[in-house]
């Protein structure tokens, strides 16, 4: 059998995807989980996304909406894991534990941080104006979502590679602290796809909400279309000819047109093609390539209760690995049930107290004892002791855990305490039956550790 590759990812939802979230992340990661070799492990970031936002409506519609979309997108969620970090309980008591052994130093050096720190030096601020434990914490809680399912690898986008490394070096000091030998973490890997396609926004530069230039992806055709109708063209003439290799407008007819479409639109922009016309075709091409997608992701939102039967069936997946796995890591750490051990020294002291018992008598002026089995059958008859306090630190003294010394003669015994036989036991029918009585006179003298 061949190990697959495990591949996990998270998404933050703080945001609705647009196109250049679909052509350089999703779509690309969806083709991934096809591959046979792939056991892809995709969930949304939300615990994340509550570090840099705290407007619940925008947490909650981002959740529903980046579900909906990689629903759309084609994700089949029977052969993937798809869930919500926040499904996932086993997730922030992980990053506990890791927090607990995470170099604080590590963490001083993470780069959004340190970010926010020379922004804050820059304008004369406090160092940590405004920062919280969770923006710091941060790399922590992502370590924790890569190496409780032991990916091997992560695929990320370049700001993100740092906190791959860092779940390594978390993961190596766990490993080391406390596997004792055995790897309990995988060491995972960034994956950065080179050849995916980072989308040029309406203005050129790269697509992204903070430059408030993209393309919505499935909220509707219209918006689609008005969003294209937006993008920043030269102002050559229809009937003068426009260079593909310098329009943006064709990288993003490239990025979702095959090689003959390309070329084809090439050569009309080549001979002239108006900006408004090829506007035309790029909304054509998208609608083509994601109308469906667009319907499906329409129906997905209007039912979320269906979206919560599929999250919540993910979460069951993800959640079959890491309840048994965070078991395996509390013990490790030390975190341990109490019952398991008390149970041991209870069933210990009962079968114990059920296997044998002393009874102590008096006869003529001295006192002796018996040890009788569980059966009630004699282990031990005592010597004459001349008051019962001796008799009594006999009894005693042969509970205390010291080396039993027991000598066998013939077919019975007699034990000693100090250089002195105290005791001896009856006559038995045979050898056997005289060392299974030896046996069960040490379990019934072992003492119960508490
Ligand atoms: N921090 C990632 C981002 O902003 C999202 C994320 C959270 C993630 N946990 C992860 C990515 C685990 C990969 C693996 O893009």
């Amino acid at each position: 059998m061949t190990t697959r590759t495990r591949i996990l990812t998270g998404i933050t939802t703080t945001g609705t995807p647009h196109l250049g979230n679909y052509a350089g992340a999703i779509r690309p990661a969806i083709v991934a989980s096809r591959d046979s070799n792939a056991d892809s492990f995709y969930f949304l970031a939300d615990y994340h996304a509550l570090i840099k936002c705290d407007d619940p409506l925008r947490i909650q519609r981002s959740r529903l909406e980046i579900a909906a979309t990689w629903l759309a997108g084609g994700l089949d969620v029977d052969r993937v894991t798809f869930y919500r970090q926040s499904d996932i309980p086993e997730i922030p008591e992980l990053t506990w534990l890791l927090t607990c052994v995470a170099a604080k130093g590590l963490l001083n050096r993470a780069h959004a941080y340190k970010a926010s720190v020379d922004k804050n030096v820059e304008t004369g601020e406090d160092p940590d104006a405004g920062i919280t434990m969770g923006l710091y914490s941060y790399p922590v809680l992502m370590a924790a979502d890569i190496l409780m399912f032991n990916a091997h690898k992560v695929p990320v986008g370049r700001d993100q590679i740092q906190h791959v490394e860092m779940a390594r070096d978390i993961g190596q000091r766990f490993n080391h602290l406390f596997g004792q030998g055995k790897e309990f973490f995988t060491m995972p890997e960034a994956l950065i796809e080179e050849s995916v396609a980072t989308l040029p926004g309406l203005d050129g530069r790269k697509m992204s909400k903070s430059y408030d230039n993209t393309i919505p992806l499935f909220s509707s055709a219209k918006d689609m279309k008005d969003a294209i109708s937006r993008i920043v063209t030269d102002s050559r003439a229809p009937g003068e000819a426009k260079d593909p290799d310098n329009s943006h407008l064709f990288t993003l007819f490239q990025a979702f047109a095959t090689p003959a479409q390309a070329d084809e639109f090439r050569s009309e922009l080549l001979q002239g093609l108006g900006w408004g016309e090829a506007k035309n075709r790029l909304f054509q091409l998208l609608d083509n390539e994601l109308g469906e997608s667009r319907e499906r992701y329409q129906q997905l939102i209007e039912r979320p209760a269906d979206l919560e039967d599929i999250l919540q069936h993910g979460a069951k997946k993800a959640r079959a690995v890491a309840t048994p796995f965070l078991q395996e890591l509390r013990e490790a750490v030390g975190l341990r049930s109490f019952v398991a051990q008390t149970q041991v020294a209870a069933t210990t002291k009962k079968k114990a107290a059920k296997a044998a018992r002393f009874v102590s008598f008096r006869e003529d002026d001295s006192f002796r004892f018996r040890l009788l089995a569980a059966d009630g059958e004699q282990l031990l008859l005592s010597r004459n002791f001349a008051d019962g306090k001796t008799a009594g630190q006999v009894t005693k003294q042969l509970q205390a855990g010291q080396p039993l010394d027991v000598r066998s003669e013939d077919l019975s015994f007699s034990v000693w305490l100090e250089g002195e036989c105290v005791a001896d036991s009856p006559a038995f029918a045979d050898s056997a039956a005289r060392d299974t009585a030896i046996d069960a006179l040490r379990i019934a003298l072992t003492p119960i550790q508490e």
